[in-house]
């Protein structure tokens, strides 16, 4: 199973969402994400029905694993999500987060994205509770928390995020489980994101926005340290 990096101590991954990026120009911004330290690259897949929105498919993240050696880190907000599982697997993620809402068998799914050889995380909305996860935690590698409700970017981190956060966390233990938060993460919440337990960040308006890529990054870093 291929892990995501290990941060320098104490320092919080952050991985970009190339939802907000431009996407006429992706190539370039995904060189620029890796040119300023992007730890891993965050992938957004929506269907319009698990979500209210539609974003990209394989297709895409073959794309992007031709353009760069940043791990993939595949959020699947789609629903069947098992018969793609495949499909993402051969177009080169790293690894592959499924939504326990959208999730029939979650045992099976995740017993499925490990035998592909991949990472598997299980995300969580905004009105799940953490201890649902409780009886998979043997085979996940990350918890996604969503700190919005799924299917845009650029919205606003909600006021149950920190305390979420801080549930997966203590569920999590001393396993070696990320707790990712997604959703709202700027360098105003990305404190309070890491002080509750955050290890991974995402940031897709907060890093794709600003034209200074360097600049958002490093005011995310700081943030994140700031916790
Ligand atoms: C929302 C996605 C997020 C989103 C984050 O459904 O899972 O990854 O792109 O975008 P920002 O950082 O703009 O909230
Ligand atoms: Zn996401």
């Amino acid at each position: 199973m291929r892990l995501w990096k290990e941060p320098a101590a104490g320092q919080t991954l952050i991985a970009p969402s190339i939802l907000a990026a431009d996407f006429l120009n992706l190539g370039a911004e995904v060189k620029a994400a890796e040119a300023v330290g992007a730890d891993v690259l965050h992938l957004d897949v929506m269907d319009g029905h698990f979500v209210p929105n539609i974003s990209y498919g394989p297709a895409v993240v073959k794309a992007l694993r031709g353009a760069t050696s940043l791990p993939l880190d595949v959020h699947l907000m789609i629903e069947p999500v098992d018969p793609y599982l495949g499909a993402f697997a051969d177009a080169g993620a790293d690894g592959i987060t499924v939504h326990v809402e959208a999730t029939r068998h979650l045992d099976r799914t995740l017993e499925a994205i490990a035998a592909l050889g991949l990472s598997p995380g299980v995300a969580i909305n905004p009105a799940t509770p953490v201890s649902l996860l409780e009886p998979v935690l043997h085979r996940i590698a990350l918890i996604l928390v969503m700190t919005v409700n799924p299917g845009f970017g650029g919205q606003s981190y909600l006021p149950n995020a920190n305390a979420k956060i801080a549930q997966a966390r203590a569920l999590v233990g001393d396993r070696p489980i990320r707790v990712e938060a997604d959703g709202g993460i700027t360098p105003k919440t990305a404190p309070d994101a890491a002080a509750a337990g955050a290890d991974m960040l995402v940031a897709g308006s907060a890093f794709f926005g600003p034209a200074d890529r360097a600049a958002a990054m490093a005011a995310l870093r700081s943030g994140a340290a700031a916790r």
